[in-house]
């Protein structure tokens, strides 16, 4: 089939980039399968996005919020009817698991049916006024143009979470999807317009992250970032935007460990450990990176989760016997050969891969396992963003604990216990935003908190009610109605 040059999607108009220049959109299990072609935009294309997006805004925050709400999920509706089809073109364009992709698409189903509830409550206050025939509440409302920069590793659900509360509010948006995974992001956004959003409202850019992405955190129109990515690059938009005051909502990285305790029941622990270490090929910010394992059990559970790992399928992300996909592009393969070796150097073994596929055509890496990792490595600190889980072993659980705690992140984290009295010890202790007991570090469901401490991010959470704080300004009203000049704090003492 010929390739196509794809276009941004301004006001729902499709929109050649200013540049004329274009990048391909490679399936990372068969580089030379390319999806198609899109654009690499740049300023003047984002200018062209937010003017759109203004009055866009001035348009869709007439819209009352039920019948916001209504729309958004006739945008479930559509997608829960297109799921197999959009779960077949994430799996290709970004190599996950089809099993998996249908996760990623449900989960954005899952966010929109929450978003059409919310257009019927999005609550404000009422409390009584200190004054008599005085009232007193408070509303809430859009702010306006918000920037939405999203990453390929949940290339449906990432964007659903960050536009559909913020469309809800009664915001425009400009989207700016990774450019491994443009293709799914146009899909989604074609949904939102099919559903009835007003096009001006939602406006889609592709391009480069030093292009498109910095030019949406410089405008001074753009009222509010949401961003899915890397620590360094989230400490460069939490910069840039204090310089205007934007609201900068940031989801970063992390280090995510797994605690398996001595009476944690290991065949569970076991499951949690395969599923949590090497789905999505490790590339999920809730990846579990770290595993650690009770010295009484140790090698005997590490033998295990070896052989798991070895076992693993690794091919086609369309074939249904495939477990496990490729990494989503040559960069990344080659950062997590790079940690392997940072792991060799410092004196780790590798107990199982530790090598990528040369013969399979993609960027595949084989699920790895490291051991004899002691928490002050860069193994144990840093996040890889691939298969390799660095294998702690302790005796006191108190180590075990401050180990856990043991790097600048704080998103997820496990603990596997049948001892309810260390389970409520580690939900105290450990430092992050989300605490599985006898979970993987996976497995968020939309409509609970989803974010981290430290440097996972800014204290905003996405999923569930919190998206519709950040994209909402709250406006507080008196109504005073006593006919005369009542003085607060003077009046009434
Ligand atoms: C991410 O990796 O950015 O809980 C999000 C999970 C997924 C979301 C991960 N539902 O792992």
């Amino acid at each position: 089939m010929a390739r196509m040059k794809r276009a941004n999607l301004i006001g729902g108009q499709e929109t050649a980039p200013h540049s004329g220049a274009y990048f391909l959109d490679v399936n990372p299990a068969q580089p030379d399968d390319v999806l198609d072609e899109f654009p690499r935009s740049g300023v003047e294309d984002v200018a062209l996005a937010v003017r759109t997006a203004e009055d866009g805004f001035a348009v869709w925050r007439r819209v009352p919020a039920p019948a916001r709400g209504e729309i958004l999920g006739r945008a479930g509706e559509i997608l829960r009817a297109r799921k197999e089809e959009l779960s077949r073109l994430l799996a290709r364009e970004m190599g996950k698991t089809l099993r998996e992709a249908r996760g990623d698409v449900q989960e954005a189903i899952d966010t929109a049916f929450y978003a059409a509830g919310e257009g019927r409550r999005l609550f404000g206050r009422t409390t009584p006024s200190e004054l008599p025939s005085k009232a007193a509440f408070t509303t809430r409302r859009p702010i306006g143009v918000c920037g939405l920069i999203t990453p390929w590793n949940f290339p449906i659900a990432i964007p659903s979470w960050k536009a559909l509360p913020a469309l809800l509010c009664g915001n425009s948006v400009v989207l700016k999807p990774a450019s491994d995974a443009p293709a799914c992001a146009e899909a989604f956004v074609r949904i939102l317009l099919e559903a009835g959003v007003e096009p001006k409202a939602v406006n889609l850019i592709h391009g480069g992250g030093g292009e498109v992405g910095r030019a949406l955190v410089h405008h001074d129109r753009v009222s509010a970032i949401s961003f899915t990515g890397s620590s360094a690059v989230g400490r460069e938009i939490a910069e840039t935007a204090g310089r205007t005051l934007k609201r900068v909502s940031l989801e970063l990285g992390g280090k995510n460990a797994v605690l398996v305790a001595p009476d944690a029941d290991p065949e569970a622990a076991l499951d949690g450990v395969i599923w949590g270490a090497f789905g999505s090929c490790g590339q999920r910010c809730t990846t579990t990176a770290r595993l650690l394992v009770h010295e009484s059990m140790h090698d005997g559970f590490v033998a295990q989760v070896c052989e798991r790992a070895a076992a693993l399928v690794a091919g086609d992300p369309l074939d249904e016997k495939t477990d496990i996909g490729p990494l989503v592009n040559r960069a990344q393969l080659e950062q997590v050969q790079r940690y392997v070796e940072i792991a060799r150097s410092e004196g780790c073994k590798i107990a199982a891969g530790g090598r990528a596929r040369s013969d399979l055509p993609g960027f595949f890496y084989q699920p790895t396992v490291v051991v004899g990792v002691t928490h002050e490595m860069r193994i144990a600190r840093e996040e890889v963003f691939g298969p390799v889980l660095a294998v702690m072993r302790y005796r006191e659980i108190e180590d075990a604990l401050e180990w856990v705690n043991a790097t600048e992140y704080g998103l997820s984290s496990s603990i596997y216990t049948r001892d309810v009295n260390l389970a409520f010890r580690a939900i105290e202790e450990i430092e992050a935003g989300i605490t599985y007991v006898n979970g993987p570090t996976i497995g968020a469901e939309c409509h609970l908190p989803f974010g981290g401490v430290r440097q996972t991010g800014n204290g905003h959470r996405e999923g569930g009610w919190g998206p519709y704080e950040f994209f909402s300004e709250i406006k507080t009203v008196y109504v005073d109605y006593s006919g005369r000049l009542q003085r607060a704090q003077i009046d009434n003492r």
